[in-house]
């Protein structure tokens, strides 16, 4: 502010000055509530506070002016300016207040939830038949002090067939149809080091195939363990053949196996029965034919009467009113001498079930492809 020496030069400028005061805070406050009015946001209000009453705000300047007024004219603008600045603080607060009010709202619209709607329902997943018949028959085997022994699929001649006394050559072979391996130089050649290092001996019949059946894991487990021993073996065994309701080209079995110095066929049978009274919580009706496995003598096929149709006849039991579950039998003395045990001084016990089969029964399945159909129609009622 420019001082004048004169008194009356002093005061003509000061009553211009004090004019222009009056009309500035005038102008101010229309233009404030004018931009005020204008701000949607609660930032834009807060900007537009501190550029009316921040430090170096368009009131404030005007306010700390004042200082150099006389006592009278600062009485007289100061109290306009002051009742200006309360007006448009609050003015501010107000519309601070009412824009941070209407966001809330247009957030809880926005984003409300209804908690008390029902969720969406997950769908679980379970297991498959298969595996569940496999689990609760390894359960009881456990129970009966069995240990649960897994082997290869993919498997040399030598343990499929010729360590369980089915040479080259003999009948026996077309029992089982077999899916053999194409062997490349290089591939071939390791899987089968890998499969014959289990036992450290190297096997003339060393051709691959797919397992036709669990057995093969009687002699793997003989070779490197010594007597008192019981274990069951479960997996997947390969058949080259037609198939039909009971009969599939890929299906489970469940071996066991039983060495000691006077194990017997009526400890078998005490074992096959406890197994399926545990296994259907109920009695079961079996019967023992004879029957001929090279590796096993005597031999004998285990039948139950047909749970599915009560042993009237059905699809699954051929109308026989029986199914055959299990080859069993006395280990035969050829397989004990294949794996160094003298036969003079031990005696055992095997069986081969098929746990697909046990699966039909249990769950009332009329047909065995369905559990490799992929069907998951057919899954979901498990
Ligand atoms: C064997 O596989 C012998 N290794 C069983 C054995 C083990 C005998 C130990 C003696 C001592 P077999 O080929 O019969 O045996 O098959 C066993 C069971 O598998 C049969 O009783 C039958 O229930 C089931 N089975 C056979 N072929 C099929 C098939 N294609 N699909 C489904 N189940 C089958």
């Amino acid at each position: 502010m420019i001082r004048c020496a004169l008194p009356s030069c002093f005061e003509r400028f000061f009553k211009y000055n004090l004019l222009y005061m009056e009309k500035d805070l005038a102008r101010i406050r229309v233009n404030a509530l004018a931009e005020i009015e204008k701000t949607d946001t609660p930032e834009a209000v807060e900007n537009l506070r501190t550029r009316y009453l921040g430090r170096k705000g368009i009131l404030t300047v005007i306010l700390r002016s004042l200082k150099d007024l006389s006592p009278e004219d600062k009485k007289k603008i100061g109290m306009k300016a002051n009742k200006l600045q309360e007006e448009i603080t609050a003015l501010f607060d107000t519309r601070a207040g009412n824009l941070q009010k209407t966001l809330r709202e247009s957030i809880l619209e926005k984003e409300w939830v209804d908690i008390t709607r029902p969720g969406i329902r997950l769908e679980k997943g379970h297991l498959h038949p298969i595996t569940k018949i496999t689990r609760e028959m390894i359960e009881i085997f456990s129970q009966l002090g069995f240990e649960i022994v897994e082997g290869p699929e993919v498997e040399t001649e030598y343990y499929n067939f010729d360590a369980l006394n089915i040479p080259e050559h003999h009948p026996a072979r077309e029992m089982w149809d077999t899916f053999w391996l194409k062997q490349s130089s290089q591939g071939g050649l390791s899987v089968q080091s890998d499969l014959q290092s289990s036992s450290g001996l190297a096997h003339r019949n060393s051709r691959l195939l797919l397992r036709t059946h669990t057995s093969p894991v009687q002699i793997r487990y003989m070779e490197t363990h010594n007597p008192p021993f019981r274990i069951v073996v479960p997996g997947r065994v390969y058949r080259y053949e037609a198939t039909d309701a009971s009969h599939d080209v890929q299906f489970h079995q469940l071996e066991c196996l039983m060495v000691d110095k006077n194990a017997s066929i009526a400890n078998l049978k005490a074992i096959i029965h406890e197994f399926f009274s545990r296994l259907f919580t109920k009695r079961v009706v079996i019967r023992l034919r004879p029957s001929y496995f090279p590796f096993t003598e005597p031999s004998v096929e285990v039948d139950i009467s047909c749970l599915s149709c009560k042993g009237k006849g059905c699809s699954i039991c051929k109308k026989t009113g029986w199914v055959e579950l299990a080859g069993a039998g006395m280990v035969h003395p050829n397989v004990f001498k294949a794996v160094g045990y003298n036969p003079q001084e031990v005696r055992g016990f095997a069986f081969g079930m098929a746990i697909d089969r046990l699966a039909l029964m249990k769950y009332n399945i009329p047909d065995i492809r369905l559990l490799r159909s992929g069907d998951i129609r057919f899954l979901k009622q498990f």
